[in-house]
């Protein structure tokens, strides 16, 4: 091949890659969007239960009752198969570290899972407001846990 071709060739292709690289970074795919969505529905049951605390809404037995299993059944191994080893695809924000400590970041995925159960029991029973307080601290507990170790904010 003639040097002006190889370049061409180059350029060519080094422009086919930036766009990929744009295309990847417009929005995240598999089974990272599928974590993403899994995120942002936890928290948006988590967020109407805290409004629900914090007297913004009226207080709703049943909502937290349901909430609590939607965020229980995405957690635990629902949550951890949703992070394959190596899943770093742009624009992730989970950090390498998932991997080399599976056993911490599965067991705060299990503990999501155990405090929203019993977040849910504890509305679904009527338990008091302190006895719900507690619970829904343990349970956003867990999401700080995780992120400060396991997520990368960028
Ligand atoms: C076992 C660890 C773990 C637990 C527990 C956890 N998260 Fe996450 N969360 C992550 C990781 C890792 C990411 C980054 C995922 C990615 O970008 O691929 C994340 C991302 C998010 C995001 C951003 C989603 C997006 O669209 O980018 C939100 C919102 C979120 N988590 C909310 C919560 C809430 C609320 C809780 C608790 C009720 C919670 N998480 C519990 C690990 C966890």
């Amino acid at each position: 091949m003639n040097r002006s071709l190889v370049c061409v060739v180059f350029t060519m292709s080094a422009g086919l890659w930036s766009l990929a690289v744009a295309w990847a970074h417009s929005g995240a795919m598999g089974v990272v969007k599928e974590r993403m969505d899994a995120m942002t529905e936890i928290s948006r049951n988590v967020k109407t239960v805290g409004r629900m605390l914090k007297e913004e809404i009226p207080y709703d037995g049943e909502a937290v009752a349901k909430a609590g299993t939607v965020v229980a059944d995405h957690a635990g191994e629902a949550m951890t198969r949703l992070f394959p080893e190596g899943s770093l695809q742009s624009p992730t924000e989970a950090s390498p570290a998932i991997w080399k400590q599976w056993n911490d970041f599965s067991q705060l995925a299990e503990r999501l899972r155990v405090s929203a159960l019993k977040l849910g029991d504890g509305a679904r029973s009527g338990a008091d407001r302190k006895t719900i307080m507690s619970s829904f601290a343990e349970m956003a507990g867990t999401c700080k846990s995780c992120h400060e170790v396991f997520r990368v904010e960028k």
